[in-house]
């Protein structure tokens, strides 16, 4: 939802903010901008629709020159996507400029207030009016732009990460934030001053330090050239900045050969996820450690309740969790959607655990269920993939999933991350809970220690489905089934088929087609089952009968040695076999490369579709 980007030092601004828009163009890419101090010291805005590749263009021949600037990609929020809505935003006296990630919920009722005191404005953004009222706090209170960002905050609602250049000050740069990601790295430049970057998240920022401070709600920051840096919340109380070590690099963020982030992310998942359970699955001693179980050991053995809320994928993945640790610790787990658990007054009890979900760790609806969770009392438990990350900071406890950073908007890796973390998780509380007998404990202990090497045998197995997946190009539906561990990932595939796809896609519970779905089929529908030999293997094969005698085209996916289910399928992915609740790990890489050759037959942006963005900040 918006990534921001600033730069403040001796080298040129706008290479070094191109290149931070480009790492962040996976968080929006309908339109984008740049504001430069420039050699001149005038405040330079331009602007572009599209991506950033258009702003580039635009600027080819603009005055480009100037070590201080900002910028921005944007996620349309308030206003259609056009230049004239892009970031950066002018003031009225085109003394300031500014970014914005976030939504000011009250926009409406501030721009009023100041049209009546004579300010016009020039877009339908909520952007625009901050800055008019940083700019209006300026000559009210007669302040400078730090003092006056405090004071516009302190009357706004909502979210916001923002950056801030002044005409009349040209050596600052302000950034502020609530509920809206920013982290801002401290480098030195080649003659050994300081010098500042801002970003929505780290990716901008890696290759020129690894040193960097996470602004935390409320709180704005001033730095300028001399290399002083100073934090303040709200009420101008300084802060005293936390210096944090990077420890992701730039070989993380690059493509590595591959025509698409989503395709290298399908291939890491082998090495990602020994990554994800190495220190804390011994497999010599077969034994789990969480330290995040470990510390909190009273709170895991007098729960009575778990609830795991999340959105998207990160949903799909908690739904296996649930079934997990269900099985596993004979806890009642109940699965939410955050963005309804948040506004519907529900039940917590201070004995419950909430765990929160999210490969980005800045779901906007999923922080803010936390938040309600922590305001009745409960402990939270974060299971994130961004480090730093706004939800990892306000867990009381929890486990990054260590798979890497994922830039392709569909999520891949991190699916099958959260999914080998919640049963890391349901393992370990079942230590604690003595829920599991020793045997059962080891055996599922050395089985997730095979599935790197099972999904190696997936990926190396099923390398035509680039071919197969061309005849679906002009299909309109998708049917997904599947059941137990399955069901979620049947909703899985059907999701990675329709956003990258833009294929209308369900997923269902098997056994549910009959009461209403199986209406659909004909011989135009392609139905894809998962249908391991495992768990009800033979009510999903009648299942697969019905389908059939109705034609519909089935695409299964099925155990190596399975002949059965092949016999009945107009096409089959094989995997290898594995226990149930592992299943969707193996078998999410065939429907995470179907979709993705689907919709690169169709011709499409698969790291880039239309409407997405990878971190959903807002509600
Ligand atoms: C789908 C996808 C989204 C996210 C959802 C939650 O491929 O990526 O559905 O899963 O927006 O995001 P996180 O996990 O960052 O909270």
């Amino acid at each position: 939802m918006c990534g921001i980007v600033g730069y403040l030092g001796d080298e040129q601004a706008y290479p070094i903010l191109i290149k931070g828009l480009h790492r962040l163009e996976y968080r929006g890419y309908d339109s984008a901008g740049v504001a430069l101090i420039t050699g001149r010291k005038d405040l330079a805005v331009y602007k572009s629709k599209g991506k950033v590749a258009a702003l580039e263009a635009a600027c080819e021949d603009k005055d480009t020159t100037g070590t201080l600037g900002i910028a921005h990609t944007r996620w349309a929020t308030h206003g259609e996507p056009n230049a004239s809505n892009a970031h950066p935003h002018y003031s009225e006296s085109r003394n300031l400029a500014l970014v914005h990630n976030g939504i000011i919920e009250n926009y409406k009722s501030l721009r009023a207030e100041l049209e009546k005191n004579g300010m016009t404005f020039q877009s339908e953004t909520d952007t625009e009016v901050l800055v008019q009222l940083i700019e209006y706090m300026m000559g009210t209170h007669k302040c400078d732009l730090y003092n006056a960002v405090q004071l516009a905050l302190k009357n706004v609602i909502g979210a916001y990460a923002i950056a801030i250049l002044e005409k009349s000050h040209p050596d600052q740069l302000i950034c502020a934030r609530k509920a809206s990601p920013l982290v801002i790295g401290v480098g030195k430049s080649k003659s050994g001053r300081t010098e500042f970057y801002v970003g929505s998240d780290a990716t901008p920022i890696i290759g020129y330090t690894n040193q960097v401070v996470y602004l935390n709600d409320e709180e704005v920051a001033y730095m300028d050239r001399s290399g002083k840096m100073e934090i303040a919340n709200l009420n101008n109380v300084k802060v005293t900045p936390q210096m944090v070590t990077l420890q992701m690099n730039l070989d993380e963020l690059e493509k590595g050969g591959y025509a698409h982030f989503m395709l290298k992310e399908i291939w890491e998942q082998p090495n990602a996820l020994r990554n994800c359970i190495r220190g804390r699955l011994n497999i010599e001693q077969k034994d789990v450690n969480l330290s995040g179980v470990i510390d909190n050991k009273e709170r895991f053995l007098n729960c009575r309740r778990i609830i795991i809320c999340a959105c998207g994928t990160s949903w799909h993945s908690a739904l296996i969790g649930k079934y997990f640790i269900e099985e596993a610790c004979h806890i009642p787990v109940e699965v939410e959607y955050a963005s309804e658990f948040r506004y519907r007054n529900p039940v917590i009890y201070k004995d419950d655990i909430v765990i929160a979900v999210s490969q980005s760790g800045e779901t906007a609806d999923t922080l803010a269920a936390i938040q309600l969770a922590k305001d009745n009392g409960a402990f939270v438990y974060g299971i994130c993939n961004v480090i730093g990350s706004s939800i990892a900071r306000a867990t009381d406890s929890g486990t990054y999933l260590h798979v890497g950073p994922e830039i392709g908007v569909a999520s891949t890796k991190a699916f099958t991350g959260q999914v080998i973390t919640l049963s890391l998780l349901g393992l370990a509380i079942a230590k604690e809970r003595k829920t599991l007998t020793k045997e059962m404990y080891e055996l599922l202990i050395e089985e997730l220690c095979n599935i790197p090497e099972k999904m190696e045998w997936t990926l190396a197995n099923n390398k035509d489905i680039d071919q197969f997946a061309r005849q679906f190009t002009y299909c309109r539906n998708f049917l997904y089934l599947g059941r137990g561990y399955n069901y979620p990932l049947a909703l899985e595939g059907a999701l990675k088929l329709k956003e990258i796809s833009y294929i209308h896609a369900e997923g269902y519970p098997a056994a549910e087609m009959k009461h209403g779905p199986i209406a659909l089929v004909d011989h135009e529908m392609p139905v894809v089952v998962i249908a391991p030999k495992r768990g009800m293997y033979e009510k999903v094969v009648s299942n697969i009968q019905e389908i059939k005698s109705r034609n519909g085209k089935i695409i299964s996916v099925v155990t190596a040695d399975d002949t059965v289910v092949r016999g009945m399928s107009d096409y089959c992915f094989t995997i290898p076999d594995t226990r149930d609740c592992f299943v969707p790990l193996l078998a999410a890489i065939p429907l995470q490369l179907l979709s993705y050759y689907v919709a690169i037959a169709r011709g499409l942006n698969v790291d880039q579709p239309r409407n997405l963005a990878k971190s959903v900040t807002v509600e």
